[in-house]
């Protein structure tokens, strides 16, 4: 050992000898003597003087209060009616990624956000791969007669109906990432949802679904999914469209649709992207810079059949010419019509022709990305990330959450100008081409992949703010459920004349009837927190408010991505008065507070332990019996489960015992909590979707918008139960796949174990 070296140790030992060295022989233990346990708590020797510290005058968050005075401030100083102006600016226009209102919009916010008072705000651009329509030669699905005349055309864009008008911000109806291509057939075959179990039913009733045209409803799982599913069947072309009995329950009782209800109207056409695969699709695992590398189109994984959307007006008059057999009662939707299978169109020599003609360009999509530096910590960073780009005017998706943003770096501005500063940097991002698949985080995280691996406290997500107001949907991974608890109890309620005093009332109340779980592990490609999960495993959370799922049972809220998701639903109808944007306003500002103030994360230990448990008694209860009857269990991974329990709760109990804390110490103790969801990450990606790098929370494979706890185990799992003949190397994978997992386990066991033992 050289002298300086040694010199270094024993520095480092002299800090650490402050801590709860009761006697000499325990100058290296975190852990005092049983008869002193949590005589010197962590957090109330100085928490009983306030926890000042620093110059400033803010007492920062201290033992049970994770907040501060910040905390109060911050929920003092946020306005609904400033979120309402924001929104009115925001959803004055379309703003879909690589236009040139994404670009408007990413300069203001720019040019705000550093008025607002962000220490640096960098406007980032990415060349990514955007599939748009043909303004010239818009999509459309005709029905042509024995003759050749037209009989029906589909409209290209929505009945204006509240005095909106649209301009060209507003893109006519598409699905993006649809292939140009245009198909001509008289058949036309049903499936329902396009679920995997959908296709699988039509050709057991004889229906082959091989070069055919299918039709079937939006809803249930994922649009891309519904597509994927039609080219695993080998169809040669896919129309979707909004059935009225998930869009407009209430139209064939003369339910009135917006704007005198949130319903969907008869013209209205749902927009979005049907790709499967995150980010930009020809620079997979890189970013879109300069000097990238782009796989040629021919071998992007992207959908290969062109695929069109419909309104219900539209889609009855194809459903109506439909011929074949009726549709099994469970699969028919809520128009007034006879739904029949096909395949033949109902006359003969008519023809059905599905015209695609959208367009893809590489293009620049704009990320905003504005950072507070923090005082102690500034290269930890807490980040807080939304989407910008929309389909049409975006007033729920993604402007209404845009909007709480933005009031929310305004009032983090004005607690800058009081004096506050938080202890570790807080990142805001505004990404672009988050529609597509979430390409702007996507191609930051694969840019930034180095250092924000190491440095990610948290990412905490919001996509869009509103759906509706019965009450919050939150998923996050298990070491941010904490925060949200405790944030939850310190955020008032939205409205207290429902006799509700905090958010946390408001939610606890109103989720009991629907669920067990108050939130829950769904960290599925819903949203931008995809990369920061699946990439390089960083706590996230995602957070909206919703329907009474008791009542109703959407898979999308009727006006998405329709024009009528405008201004005036958001304030007539939605949340007329934004107390609701507020309040999660509220709650992302003191969760971001929380993760950047507190000497300690706030994360507790006890709820990984639950997750874990509750993804092996979900494994259990799928494939126990499948895993039995070849001989395999789950046995190692329990065993590992076990252990890490032991070890996190030692871990906890060393935090709960500490007298002082230097801030070395402090360090120390927080790089093991934050590298314990990193470990999830597994390098080698699932077997059967290698891009599926967290092997503790993914995608389900047949819906992007579920998720799966130990998806490559369910992967290999479903591989090998689905298997026909002898399946050895099906089964073989699924034996590489639990030792996989038991491994990821057991890394997270090893980083949160005292650091003094190996
Ligand atoms: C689709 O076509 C491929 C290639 O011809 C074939 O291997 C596959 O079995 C087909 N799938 C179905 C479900 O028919
Ligand atoms: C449904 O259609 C039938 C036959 O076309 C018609 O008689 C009936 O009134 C319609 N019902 C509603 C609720 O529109």
């Amino acid at each position: 050992m050289n002298s300086r070296l040694g010199a270094a140790i024993a520095a480092v030992i002299g800090i650490l000898g402050l801590i709860c060295a009761f006697d000499g022989s325990t100058l290296w233990s975190l852990s005092p003597p049983a008869a002193l346990a949590d005589s010197c708590p962590y957090g109330k020797s100085k928490g009983a003087e306030g926890g000042l510290y620093g110059s400033n005058r803010f007492h920062k968050p201290f033992g049970d209060d994770y907040f501060g005075e910040a905390g109060e401030e911050l929920i003092q100083e946020m306005k609904a009616l400033n979120i309402e102006n924001y929104l009115r600016y925001l959803t004055s226009q379309g703003h879909m990624a690589g236009t040139k209102q994404d670009l408007e919009q990413a300069e203001y916010l720019q040019k705000l956000w550093l008025e607002q008072g962000l220490d640096q705000v960098k406007l980032q651009p990415y060349e990514v791969q955007l599939s748009h329509p043909n303004l010239e030669k818009p999509n459309k699905v005709y029905l042509i007669d024995e003759e050749g005349e037209v009989k029906f055309t589909s409209t290209i864009i929505e009945e204006p109906i509240d005095e909106v008008e649209y301009d060209d911000s507003i893109p006519p109806a598409f699905l993006a990432f649809s292939p140009a291509g245009t198909i001509i057939t008289d058949e036309l075959v049903y499936v329902n949802y396009g679920r995997y179990e959908d296709f699988q039913q039509v050709e057991s009733m004889g229906i082959k679904i091989k070069d055919r045209v299918v039709i079937a409803k939006f809803g249930k799982i994922f649009r891309g999914d519904k597509v994927q599913n039609a080219q695993r069947f080998n169809a040669s072309g896919v129309i979707l469209y909004t059935d009225p009995q998930d869009y407009h329950p209430e139209s064939d009782t003369g339910g009135a649709a917006y704007p005198n209800s949130f319903w969907l109207p008869g013209s209205g056409i749902q927009r979005g992207s049907i790709i499967w695969h995150d980010g930009d699709p020809t620079t997979p695992y890189y970013p879109s810079v300069d000097g990238a590398y782009r796989v040629p189109e021919e071998e992007t994984d992207t959908p290969r059949i062109p695929a069109h959307t419909l309104s219900y007006n539209d889609a009855r008059k194809l459903l109506v010419n439909m011929g074949g057999s009726e549709a099994p009662e469970s699969w028919r939707g809520r128009l007034n019509i006879t739904y029949r299978m096909g395949p033949k169109l109902a006359r003969t020599g008519w023809k059905l022709k599905l015209e695609v003609n959208n367009i893809k360009r590489v293009v620049p999509t704009y990320n905003v990305i504005g950072m507070i530096r923090g005082s102690e910590e500034p290269d930890r960073y807490v980040m807080l990330g939304n989407h910008r780009d929309s389909w049409t005017f975006g007033s729920c998706d993604p402007s209404s959450a845009t909007a709480v943003q933005i009031e929310l770096v305004r009032s983090f501005g004005q607690l800058l100008e009081k004096g506050w500063r938080p202890r570790r940097s807080l990142v805001f991002a505004s990404w672009g081409a988050g529609e597509y698949g979430f390409f702007g985080p996507w191609e930051w995280v694969e840019e930034y992949l180095k250092v924000f691996e190491m440095r990610t406290v948290a990412y905490l997500n919001v996509d869009l703010a509103i759906v509706y107001t019965y009450n919050l949907q939150i998923s996050a991974t298990p070491l941010l459920h904490k925060i949200i608890r405790e944030a939850t109890k310190k955020t008032p309620a939205p409205d207290k004349s429902l006799g509700y005093n905090t958010l946390w009332d408001h939610w606890t109340d109103r989720f009991r009837a629907s669920s067990p779980a108050l939130m829950d592990y769904n960290m599925a490609s819903t949203s931008e927190h995809s990369p920061f999960y699946q990439r390089i495993g960083v706590p996230a959370s995602y957070m909206v408010w919703e329907i009474n799922f008791d009542e109703l049972d959407w898979s999308d809220y009727p006006l998405y991505h329709t024009t009528f998701e405008d201004f005036n639903a958001m304030k007539n109808i939605l949340d007329p008065e934004f107390r609701y944007h507020l309040s999660l306003g509220q709650l992302w500002g003191l969760m971001a507070i929380g993760l950047a103030d507190a000497e300690i994360l706030p994360m507790d230990l006890e709820d990984e332990i639950t997750m874990l448990r509750r993804m092996l008694e979900g494994l259990q209860e799928e494939y126990g019996q499948a895993l039995k009857e070849r001989g395999l269990s789950l046995t190692h991974v329990e065993r590992t489960i076990d252990g890490f329990a032991d070890v996190a709760r030692d871990f906890s109990s060393r935090i709960r015992k500490i007298c002082d804390l230097p801030s070395l110490l402090a360090r120390q103790l927080n790089d093991q909590i934050i590298a314990l969801e990193k470990c999830y990450i597994d390098a080698e990606g699932s077997t059967y979707r290698p891009h599926m790098k967290n092997k503790m929370f993914g995608t389900d494979n047949f819906n992007q918008y579920s998720s799966w706890l130990a998806p490559a185990v369910r992967d290999a799992l479903w591989q090998a139960t689905h298997c026909q003949g002898p399946c050895h190397f099906q089964w073989q994978m699924v034996e590489k796949e639990i030792a996989a997992l038991q491994y990821i386990i057991n890394s997270a066991l090893l980083t949160i174990k005292d650091i003094q033992n190996l």
